[in-house]
């Protein structure tokens, strides 16, 4: 969470940092402040809200400075307010900071400076660090650069958690420095400039060459030159890579959300995230993943971890895997795993899902399974991205870069490369090949059925517009159709604000259902034929009860419902990719109805880096 900006060069610094910012806006919009240095004076003008707030207030563009840091946040420790946004300087305003994660220990570091007269204006954990800087630079007997360094090598040592940073310096007006441990950032190299950014499409449009930092590697960062160090103030060589990505993907395309183009992308996305990875008629392979059958063999258990709609893609996943290579599967969300002991052997192979690859409790969760000799494998959207470097071996979703905060194209890649990913492991090990075979041509016919589904959205609108004010709406599904419902549900809440369940369609009558009363919404999802009388009994129970209903099939049915979205068939196994779909939309058109941010809901950021 928090976006991090930053430009040291020849230009002004005030419009590159905005423009960064309004791209990372997504990853927290509390509030939003830069500061630059204006004739050997740091200058700082933050505001609360957006990027725009900020951006709307005059003096702003009084900023002449060509060098400067910006920072857009998701409130942690404080209330979103303008005395808590970023930067913070030291008391004497001789550095200033932006932070993107949590420091753990600030209460004890607020006391230790407290002791020492130094106060405090903000109720933030990163306000103790232009102070230690501050404090650590006035009692170290080093001169020149390399006492600015040293006094941000000392400060890192102090902090317990986690945290990107960025610090500038009156002192030393033609320096900015830059540290990460276990939050991202980059760096940006361009001619006599650089750019420092929490990720890579937000300065993408500046240069294409980056340095990726790791943890606890220091960047001593002028206009013409950037020199790494660690943290014993050693000189560190590190390449640059040199990546491409289409920029246009980051722009909205004429849709009038981020949102809408991404569901709308789902046919291509699903396409290059099945690549040249499965054909019809030879083995699946996946060119990351050199795993052999010796190995596969001793394994007897897979975890999937992961956060939110990433861990709902890893739930459809497990039918998966268990039909297919007949292992059993765990599913679990990474904050619980990573606190509590979880049974991990050398057998245990560990799967982590994330489509930014920054999320922190998967990524903490994904180390405490190395720490067990776990093999572990991640699955991601972003290359280079935190994740991808811990994990044994990666393998991409490429679905394209992911912008609005609900996630939509991302799930529907990951959905799809597990699916790959089962199958690859299963031919390995000679299980299932008739299954597979079908498999593999209704995966090869999804992005076609894809655009089948999104032919039609005149229906799913007027749906929309008849329930976008209720306070209520259930989702059920049997099967891998309650891991749909699940994700319909997640959808709803976070963009529309609507309070929302889903329930195994069986369960219903154990509890929940004394909660449907007349004109209450449930949708349902009925992709499986074995399944479909028992699943069309649960609705006619909530029918009786006065619900309206909403399904989503790819059956035949023979009785009336309010509304029934007919999608292509497919095999039961990735019916979710086609399915999820609707629910997507729906989520969609009820936000738009209620004239909500689609791309920004409250309270959410796209990138969860903070535990
Ligand atoms: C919901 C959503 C979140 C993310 C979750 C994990 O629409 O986007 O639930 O899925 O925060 O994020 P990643 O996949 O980046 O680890």
């Amino acid at each position: 969470m928090c976006g991090i900006i930053g430009y040291i060069g020849e230009n002004k610094a005030k419009p590159i940092l905005i423009n960064g910012l309004l791209r990372l806006e997504y990853r927290g919009y509390d509030s939003a402040g830069i500061a630059t240095i204006e004739k050997d004076e740091i200058k700082t003008i933050k505001n609360k809200g957006r990027v725009k707030n900020l951006n709307d207030i005059e003096e702003i563009n009084s900023l002449k400075g060509t060098i400067g840091i910006g920072h857009t946040r998701w409130a942690t420790h404080g209330k979103p307010s303008s005395i808590n946004s970023h930067p913070h300087a030291d008391n004497t305003n001789c550095f200033s900071v932006v932070h993107n994660g949590i420091i753990e220990n600030y209460s004890d570091l607020k006391e230790f400076l407290k002791s020492r007269k130094y106060k405090f204006l903000s109720e933030t954990d990163t306000e103790v660090i232009p102070n230690l800087i501050h404090f650590n630079y006035q009692n170290s007997d080093e001169t020149g650069d390399t006492k600015f360094l040293k006094a941000v090598v000392d400060t890192c040592k102090m902090l317990k958690g986690s945290y990107a940073l960025e610090v500038i310096s009156s002192a030393h007006p033609n320096n900015m420095i830059v540290v990460r441990k276990d939050s991202p950032l980059v760096i940006g190299k361009g001619l006599n400039e650089n750019y420092i950014s929490s990720d890579i499409p937000a300065i993408l449009s500046f240069t294409k060459d980056f340095y990726i930092l790791n943890d606890l590697e220091f960047a001593y960062i002028s206009r013409n030159n950037i020199e790494f160090y660690n943290e014993d103030l050693e000189k560190i060589h590190k390449d640059f890579q040199n990546i491409t990505l289409d920029t246009s993907s980051t722009e909205k395309d004429g849709y009038p959300d981020f949102m809408l183009k991404e569901i709308n992308e789902q046919s291509k996305s699903v396409r290059e995230t099945i690549g040249s990875r499965i054909s019809s008629s030879s083995k699946t392979i996946i060119s990351d993943l050199n795993i052999n059958k010796k190995f596969l063999k001793t394994i007897n258990k897979i975890y999937i971890i992961a956060c939110g709609t990433a861990m709902h893609a890893g739930l459809t996943a497990k039918p998966i895997f268990e039909s297919l290579c007949e292992i059993p599967v765990e599913v679990e969300p990474a904050s619980e795993f990573r606190y509590r002991n979880p049974i991990i052997t050398q057998n245990t192979l560990c799967l982590f899902i994330s489509q930014s690859g920054e999320t922190a409790d998967t990524i903490a969760a994904l180390k405490l399974a190395k720490s067990k000799n776990s093999k572990t494998i991640a699955i991601s959207n972003v290359v280079g991205s935190s994740i991808t470097r811990e994990a044994d071996y990666t393998v991409y979703t490429h679905a394209g870069p992911e912008i609005a905060v609900a996630s939509t194209k991302a799930y529907t890649s990951q959905i799809v490369l597990l699916a790959i990913i089962a199958i690859y492991f299963a031919e390995i090990l000679d299980k299932n090949s008739t299954k597979i075979n079908e498999l593999k041509n209704d995966i090869l016919l999804l992005p076609s059925n894809i655009e089948e589904v999104l032919k039609d959205t005149e229906k799913i609108k007027a749906f929309a517009k008849r329930i976008y004010k209720e306070k209520d709406i259930f989702f059920i599904g049997r099967g891998i159709d309650y891991t749909v419902a699940v994700e319909g549900s997640l959808k709803l809440k976070e963009i529309s604000y609507i309070h929302s369940e889903a329930y195994p369609s069986g369960e219903l009558k154990h509890g929940p259902i004394a909660l449907i009363e007349n004109d209450v919404t449930v949708v349902s999802i009925l992709t499986n034929r074995l399944l479909l009388e028992k699943s069309i009994s649960n609705i006619q129970e909530v029918v009786t009860r006065g619900a309206k209903t909403f399904i989503v099939t790819n059956q035949e049915l023979n009785d009336d419902f309010d509304e029934v979205i007919n999608i292509p068939k497919t095999n039961y196994l990735i019916s979710p990719v086609l399915s999820v779909i609707p629910l997507q939309l729906l989520a969609y058109y009820i936000s738009k109805e209620k004239g909500l941010d689609v791309d920004k809901p409250r309270n959410l950021a796209k990138s969860v880096t903070v535990e």
